[in-house]
């Protein structure tokens, strides 16, 4: 995995954005599956962590929740090829949301992304999704195109979008 670009982040009181371990992909997973992103599941993260031109990344809590056991908020997983920063999965614990973790997470990746050349970043979305969306906007995301029943379980359209990568507004 490539080098996480950390130093622009501030510090947080309950988490840590870190790179993510093999040691993370179980509850990556299991956060995966409850936020019924497109599943990529353990061997695929496995493989992934291995690549130089990836970026996977988790919000760690300072303190694993007593009850559940959980040591993490949300976690990104990306990737960039051709100096294009491409988003692969990003999820938050459904508890954890609406207090700046999927932000946080960006914000690292996309930092790190033009640390290494990146000038533009895409990914998929379904267009039902308004929440991830409107957390993309904000790092200058834009639809450029569509794909029609690209999701499944349920059917939904895709929307394509891009983003000239800069700073948050
Ligand atoms: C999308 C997701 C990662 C956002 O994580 P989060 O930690 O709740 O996001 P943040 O608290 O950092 O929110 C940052 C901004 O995103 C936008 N946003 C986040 N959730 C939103 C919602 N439910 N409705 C509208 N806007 C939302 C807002 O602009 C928000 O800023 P604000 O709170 O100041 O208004 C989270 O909702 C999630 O895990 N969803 C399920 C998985 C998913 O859909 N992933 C994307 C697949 S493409």
């Amino acid at each position: 995995m490539s080098s996480v670009d950390l130093a622009a982040e501030p510090r947080h009181t309950d988490y840590l954005i870190e790179p993510m371990t093999p040691h993370d992909l179980l509850e990556v997973v299991e956060i995966e599956e409850a936020c019924r992103l497109s599943l990529w599941g353990w061997d695929s993260y496995y493989g992934e962590l291995a690549r130089p031109e990836a970026i996977m990344i988790v919000a760690r809590r300072a303190r694993a929740d007593k009850q559940t056991g959980h040591a993490l908020y949300g976690f990104l997983s990306a990737r960039v090829s051709a100096q294009e920063l491409h988003i692969n999965n990003i999820g938050v614990h459904e508890a954890a949301r609406r207090r700046g973790v999927g932000d946080a997470l960006m914000r690292v990746a996309v930092t790190t992304a033009m640390r290494q050349g990146a000038h533009a970043a895409i990914l998929e979305v379904r267009a039902g999704n308004v929440a991830a969306q409107s957390l993309y906007r904000r790092y200058g995301f834009e639809v450029v195109g569509r794909r029609r029943q690209y999701y499944r379980d349920p059917p939904e359209d895709a929307l394509l979008m891009r983003a000239s990568l800069k700073s948050p507004t």
